[in-house]
C-alpha cells in the first residue's frame, strides 16, 4: 500500500447546484422510495416516522457537515481523509469500515435497483395494464424475484451501467443526470402521492403512517430508524467525505447540508404518503418486507388513467435516482483504490465491480430463487435483509459514531469549523453544532448499541 503524501489532481463539480444535486442524487435513491416505507411499515408505522426525523436532524445533519467539511479539508477519499488529518492513527480504520460498507452495501442495492429496471420492463411490456388484485400483484413479484437468472442478470446489468457512469469522472456523469431528472421524479411522487390519498380506504393507511402509536415501538425501533437516518443521508461510510472532496473552497457547507438533508426527507415522506394509503386500499400488509413498494405499487398504477405510462415513467425515474446513489456507492471504494494503491480508475472501476457482482449474487438469489438465502437457517431473515440490517443498519451507526468522535476530539471542532468557514460566511451555529457532534451523536449513538446488545434484539 501507498502512502498518497501529496493529492492526485481531482475531478470537482462544476458548479453550486452541481454539488448539491450529485449529493442530494447520492442521498436520495432507493432508501427513501424502497427501504423507508418497510422499514416504517416493520417498525410499526408514525411512531417511527417521529423517531426517524428526530434522528435526521438531531444527528444525521451534523454527522453530514462533518463529513463534508472533513472531505473538503482533505481533499482525500474516507481513509486517505483521516490519515490526513490524523496521521500514523488508526482512526483510518473508521475510513476502512467505509469502503468495506460501501461494497456490501451496493452488493444488495443493486439486487434492488436492478429490480427497477425489471419492473420497468415489465410495466412496458404490459404486465401489469389491467386491474390488479393484491394477490395477483404479489405473486407477480414472487415469480419474478424467484428466477434466479433474471435476478442475476439485472443486477449484473445495473452494476455495469454504474461502473460505466463513475469510469467517466466525476462533472459529467453525476451531474448532468441529477440536474434533469430529480426534477422530474419530484413531480410525479407529488403526483402519485395525489392520488393515493384520495382512494378509498386511504385513511387507514394515513392512520397507520402518521398517528403515532407509542405501544408499538420496541428495542428495534432506534436502531432501525437511526440506521435508516443514516442510510438515506448516505452518512457513515465516508460518501460524503468523498464528495466534500470534491466541492469547491467557495461552497457554503452549512447551507449544502441543510439542503441535502431537507430534500431527502422530504422525498421519504413522500414515498410513505404514496405507499400506505395505496396498501391499505388493496389490503396489503405493511410488514411485507424487501416486496413491499413492488407489491404495492401495480395495484396503484391500475387505478390511474394511463396507469402503464405512469407507471414506465416511475420506475424508470427511481432506477436513475437509483444510479445516482449507486454511484456515489462504488466512487468511495474506487476512489479509495485510486488514491491509497495508485490504480488506474480503469483498474480501479472494473474490480471492485466484479468483486460487488460476485458479493451481490448470494442476495440476489435471496427472495425465493435459493432456499437457503431466503430463509437464513438461525437467522431468521433472508441473506438480503441481513445485509441491509448488518450494513445498512449498524456498519453506517458505527461509523458514524467513529466520524463524530473523530471530528469531534481528534480533528477538533476548531479545525472543522475553520473549514466550514472557509468560503467566508461566518459559521453562526458554532456551538450548536459542536454540541451534536461531540456530545449529542456519540452519546445518542452509544446508548442505542447497549441498549441491542443488552436486549440482545440484533435483527
Ligand atoms: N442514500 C442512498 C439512498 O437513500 C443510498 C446510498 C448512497 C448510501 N450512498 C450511500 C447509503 C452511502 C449509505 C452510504 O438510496
Amino acid at each position: 500500500m501507498t502512502t498518497a503524501s501529496s493529492p492526485a489532481p481531482r475531478g470537482a463539480f462544476s458548479s453550486r447546484l452541481g454539488f448539491i444535486l450529485a449529493a442530494s442524487g447520492s442521498a436520495i435513491g432507493l432508501g427513501n422510495i424502497w427501504r423507508f416505507p418497510y422499514v416504517v411499515g416493520e417498525n410499526g408505522g408514525a411512531a417511527f416516522v417521529l423517531i426517524y426525523l428526530a434522528f435526521v436532524f438531531l444527528i444525521g445533519a451534523a454527522v453530514m457537515l462533518a463529513e463534508l467539511a472533513l472531505g473538503r479539508s482533505t481533499q482525500r477519499n474516507p481513509v486517505g481523509a483521516f490519515k490526513a488529518a490524523a496521521p500514523g492513527s488508526l482512526w483510518r480504520l473508521v475510513g476502512l469500515l467505509g469502503v468495506i460498507t460501501g461494497v456490501a452495501i451496493l452488493s444488495f442495492y443493486g439486487v434492488i435497483a436492478g429490480w427497477t429496471v425489471g419492473y420497468f420492463v415489465k410495466t412496458v411490456a404490459g404486465d401489469f395494464a389491467h386491474q390488479m388484485t393484491a394477490d395477483e400483484s404479489t405473486a407477480l413479484f414472487g415469480t419474478f424475484v424467484g428466477s434466479p437468472a433474471t435476478s442475476v442478470a439485472y443486477l449484473a446489468v445495473f452494476l455495469a451501467v454504474t461502473a460505466f457512469v463513475v469510469y467517466g469522472g466525476i462533472a459529467g456523469g453525476i451531474e448532468l443526470v441529477a440536474k434533469i431528472l430529480m426534477p422530474v421524479l419530484f413531480a410525479l411522487l407529488l403526483f402519485l402521492a395525489f392520488r393515493s390519498v384520495t382512494l378509498s380506504g386511504a385513511g387507514d393507511g394515513l392512520r397507520f403512517y402518521l398517528a403515532p402509536d407509542f405501544s408499538k415501538i420496541t428495542a428495534q425501533t432506534f436502531p432501525a430508524a437511526l440506521g435508516q437516518a443514516f442510510f438515506s443521508l448516505s452518512l457513515g461510510m465516508g460518501a460524503m467525505i468523498t464528495y466534500g472532496s470534491y466541492i469547491s473552497k467557495r461552497e457554503h457547507l452549512v447551507s449544502a447540508a441543510g439542503i441535502v438533508c431537507f430534500f431527502d426527507t422530504l422525498i421519504a415522506l413522500l414515498a410513505g404518503l404514496i405507499i400506505f394509503p395505496a396498501l391499505f386500499h388493496a389490503g396489503l400488509s405493511p410488514t411485507s418486507g424487501v416486496g413491499l413498494v413492488f407489491q404495492v405499487l401495480p395495484t396503484l398504477f391500475a387505478e390511474l388513467p394511463a396507469g402503464q405510462l405512469f407507471g414506465a415513467a416511475f420506475f424508470l425515474l427511481l432506477a436513475i435516482a437509483a444510479l445516482t446513489s449507486t454511484i456515489s456507492l462504488l466512487e468511495v471504494p474506487v476512489s479509495y483504490v485510486i488514491d491509497e494503491w495508485g490504480w488506474t480508475r480503469p483498474r480501479a472501476v472494473t474490480v471492485v465491480t466484479i468483486a460487488t457482482l460476485i458479493i451481490g449474487v448470494p442476495s440476489a438469489l435471496a427472495s425465493g430463487a435459493v432456499p437457503f438465502f431466503s430463509n437464513l437457517p438461525g437467522v431468521g431473515t433472508d441473506f438480503l435483509s441481513l445485509m441491509s440490517i448488518i450494513f445498512g443498519n449498524y456498519s453506517l451507526t458505527i461509523g458514524s459514531l467513529g466520524l463524530a468522535l473523530f471530528v469531534g476530539y481528534r480533528w477538533g471542532i476548531t479545525a472543522a469549523s475553520a473549514e466550514i468557514e472557509a468560503d467566508g460566511t461566518p459559521f453562526r451555529v458554532r456551538k450548536a453544532w459542536g454540541f451534536l457532534v461531540r456530545v449529542v451523536s456519540p452519546a445518542g449513538i452509544t446508548a442505542i448499541l447497549i441498549y441491542i446488545i443488552a436486549t440482545g434484539n440484533y435483527f
